[in-house]
């Protein structure tokens, strides 16, 4: 049953979907301009909520910046051959080849538990996928609540991840995912070198809603200090607690929806789908802050 958060000003409003963490936004264009009005309540829903639900836009590659831009400025993918021609803001998830066989975009984009950018010193704030062609069956993309997940851990562990930050590295995610799934091509040692190993706190403090949530993710290669054996079984173990079934929403996409999620509080997966079919989305992301931690 929907819970009816936003009041419904005449234009639009802010469905609760689930218990928890993910609503829908129904009656705005986001074709058109967003007043300040409508943008703060948007913004705000968003803070509450993580993940966002637009169904049935018609958005240009310009109009998606542009209402993406309305929440600070974009992060252009480093795998630059999968940007958009002629709008690098946008990242091609997609399972289209060009005449030559080569892919269009990143097909199999996100298919494990991660938060968007994080091998970066300030990693994404939020990320917008829009939907522009989906498979018949699978490709869905699951979101789990690593704020929820936090606010329930045992004691003793909340201290110590509380201690402890990740290694997120990308080219060692990008190696396996290549050698797994032979749809990406391999990283050059430039596009490696561009990218060394960064460290950010387990537990992060939301620099908006002040709320801690767990941060590590599928870019993470390893714990500071703890050695390569312990640093995967903590690793392992907090994927395992954060995606239990009471954090997770699925979204099973609809044609020209648009998702918009917060990488600060949310992890997100792709789920596979039949190589025969097609599945093409557009992505922007939106540059966040250096992770702390506030005790
Ligand atoms: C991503 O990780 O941004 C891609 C998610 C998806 O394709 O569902």
């Amino acid at each position: 049953m929907h819970d009816n958060l936003g009041d419904v000003s005449g234009q639009f409003e802010v469905r609760r979907l689930g218990r928890t963490f993910f609503a829908e936004v129904v009656g705005l264009d986001l074709a058109r301009p967003l007043d300040d009005a409508a943008f703060a309540r948007v913004k705000a829903a968003h803070l509450e909520e993580g993940v966002l639900v637009f169904r049935d836009q018609r958005l240009t590659p310009e109009q998606q910046i542009a209402f993406s831009r309305r929440f600070g400025p974009l992060q252009v993918h480093p795998m630059g051959q999968f940007n958009l021609d002629g709008a690098p803001e946008i990242l091609l998830v997609s399972s289209d080849r060009h005449p030559d066989g080569r892919p269009v975009g990143i097909a199999d984009a996100g298919r494990y538990w991660h938060t968007d950018i994080s091998y970066l010193k300030e990693p994404a704030l939020g990320s917008l996928l829009y939907a522009r062609a989906i498979p018949a069956e699978g490709g869905d993309t699951m979101f789990c609540d690593m704020t929820a997940a936090c606010r329930d851990l045992a004691p003793d562990m909340r201290g110590k991840l509380m201690r402890l930050s990740a290694v997120h590295h990308f080219a060692s995610r990008w190696a396996r995912e290549a050698k797994k799934s032979g749809l990406r091509p391999a990283q050059t040692k430039n596009e490696q070198d561009r990218n060394p190993p960064v460290e950010h706190p387990m537990i992060r403090t939301h620099p908006e809603t002040g709320d801690p949530a767990l941060y590590a993710g599928g870019f993470a290669v390893g714990v500071a200090g703890l050695p390569p054996e312990a640093a995967e079984g903590l690793l392992d173990w907090l994927e395992s607690w954060s995606t239990q079934p009471a954090y997770v929403y699925r979204h099973r996409w609809c044609l020209h929806d648009l998702v918009f999620w917060d990488n600060r509080r949310v992890m997100h997966r792709a789920t596979e789908y039949p190589e025969h079919m097609r599945r093409h989305m557009h992505r922007t992301t939106v540059k966040g802050n250096a992770p702390y931690f506030a005790a």
